[in-house]
């Protein structure tokens, strides 16, 4: 009789095992690169949804903590670094978009998962969006709330993103970002509230799509290039070209153009009132400048709409560059990427209407 049970327990734990190994071969391999930021963050209490401290939780722990992961993927962490993401460097992008690339060439890697803070998610994410050379899905992931707190976002935007990674739908469309149930677009996604759980939107040009129930539903997907259809290549990079940016507003002056220029910045991004528009004070300072070398790019401040060559300063004859529909910090990536390859500002420009 004890043989008999002893059998019939063996067929089954060897049932079983065959069974699972069979659906963990079905399932994604999704890889979960940590970055810090509240996602990885705690506060004092539960009720701390600002002065919490980000970066603090490891990448097995924010994994450990959603335990449903192991049902829609085979998830492996790594913690790539672990800072507050307004302290984010060209180092850490360089760092970041190598190591992607190089999971992302190995055949059992279907997807990956960045998780990152919200300050500069979007910085990220449209850098990653011009360098992955794979169609393979990356999805950064943040969170407004840290784990501590009541309603952490957390949680449900990590299984989420990891639910889009490993989804047949998400491939080919760029690098993705992936907060509050919503999925949007590396190019034009945007943080736009200092602490709400909604911060991140698409304004006028439109997320992609939802996550709903256990599956990524996509309606919109960009017209501009990106993952391996862009130009750029990052795999020799050691550090990319100093760019800053230029905030306009009433009474400006040219100091901050001056200091950034005297500290060795190649390219600029003037980030204007209105339709970019330069005070009549900086004007001669900007095309100076140029004239000295310096690549201008006339963005603004003010989020949606495209900056019209032309239009508030004479591009053609300054030789000023138009950022098109990209805010001043994501102009401020690809004009360093750009100028990897280029100072031609023809060249430059016509980057700025491809990307
Ligand atoms: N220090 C901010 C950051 O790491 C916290 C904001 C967040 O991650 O939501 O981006």
């Amino acid at each position: 009789m004890q043989r008999n049970t002893a059998k019939h327990f063996l067929f089954a734990l060897f049932a079983f095992l065959i069974a699972f190994s069979v659906h963990a071969e079905k399932l994604p391999n999704i890889m979960i690169l940590a970055t810090g930021g509240t996602i990885a963050g705690s506060g004092a209490t539960s009720t701390t949804t600002v002065g919490y401290t980000a970066a603090t939780v490891g990448v097995q722990q924010l994994i450990n903590a959603v335990p449903e992961l192991a049902k829609i993927s085979n998830v492996t962490g790594e913690q790539v670094f672990q800072i507050a993401s307004e302290s984010m460097t060209n180092e850490h992008w360089l760092t970041l978009g190598k190591r992607v690339n190089v999971l992302l060439a190995q055949p059992n890697v279907d997807g990956i998962v960045i998780t990152h803070g919200t300050d500069t998610l979007e910085e990220t994410a449209y850098f990653l969006n011009l360098v992955v050379k794979s169609r393979k899905p990356v999805v950064l992931v943040g969170a407004m709330r840290p784990g501590t707190a009541l309603s952490a976002d957390g949680p449900i935007n990590l299984y989420n993103a990891v639910l889009i990674a490993g989804s047949q739908e998400a491939i080919g469309k760029g690098v993705l970002v992936a907060l509050g149930d919503q999925i949007h677009g590396a190019r034009d996604v945007t943080k736009t509230n200092t602490s709400t759980p909604d911060s991140f939107k698409t304004p006028e040009l439109g997320m992609l799509g939802y996550v709903q129930g256990p599956k990524a539903f996509f309606y919109h997907s960009t017209t501009r290039k990106h993952t391996v259809d862009s130009e750029f290549d990052i795999s020799n990079l050691s550090a990319l070209p100093q760019v800053d940016i230029v905030y306009g507003y009433a009474n400006m002056n040219s100091v901050a153009l001056n200091a950034f220029i005297a500290a060795g910045a190649k390219g600029i991004i003037h980030a204007g009132t209105g339709d970019g528009s330069v005070a009549a004070k900086v004007k001669p300072d900007l095309a100076a400048a140029r004239k000295n070398g310096t690549v201008i790019v006339r963005a603004s401040r003010v989020g949606n709409g495209i900056l019209a060559r032309n239009g508030e300063a004479n591009d053609d004859e300054l030789d000023f560059v138009v950022a098109d529909t990209l805010s001043p910090q994501k102009a401020r990536i690809l004009l360093m990427l750009g100028m990897t390859k280029t100072s031609n500002t023809k060249e430059l420009q016509r980057m700025f209407y491809t990307y």
